[in-house]
């Protein structure tokens, strides 16, 4: 009985070995491709992230979510503040995979300016979603 046991064990184990040995790095390479592509690629600190006194992205308070400071110089739709996307509060995975690769809230409207109409392809949207989940405050 116990021999069984343990052969059992062992086959689980074997089995789960190469998931867990491949997931990790996977996941790791997931979110640097989605810092890439956050902090290099689409800028989204520029609106998402408060400025400090002199102007500087304040690094403390990273995509914490900001006032904007500038305006549109015509009547147009805007949202002059951004929301917190560090951990992504609001939204579930799939909404936020789902906004980034068509530009739509959950409820189905759309963002408004200046947060640009982002059409990611599906794995790069991961990645960005991976990458600011991987922020969440412990
Ligand atoms: C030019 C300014 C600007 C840039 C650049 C920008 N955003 Fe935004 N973002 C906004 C504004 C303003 C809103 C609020 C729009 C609204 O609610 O209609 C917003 C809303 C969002 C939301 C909705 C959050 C929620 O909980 O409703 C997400 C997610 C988001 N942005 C992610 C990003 C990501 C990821 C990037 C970069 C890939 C980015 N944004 C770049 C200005 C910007």
């Amino acid at each position: 009985m116990k021999k069984t046991r343990l052969i059992f064990l062992a086959i689980i184990i074997m089995a789960l070995l190469p998931q867990v040995l491949s997931s990790t790095p996977n996941e790791s390479r997931r979110i640097a491709r989605g810092r890439y592509l956050v902090e290099d690629v689409s800028m989204c600190g520029d609106c998402h992230t408060p400025l400090t006194a002199n102007g500087q992205p304040n690094r403390q308070r990273w995509l914490d979510g900001a006032q904007l400071g500038f305006k549109p110089l015509h009547p147009m739709p805007w949202f002059a503040k951004s929301p917190r996307i560090a951990g992504l509060p609001g939204l579930t995975k799939r909404e936020a995979v789902k906004l980034l690769e068509t530009g739509l809230l959950p409820n189905g409207q759309r963002l408004l300016p200046p947060m640009p109409q982002f059409r990611f392809s599906h794995r790069d949207a991961e990645a960005v979603v991976a990458y600011l989940e991987s922020l969440k405050k412990p």
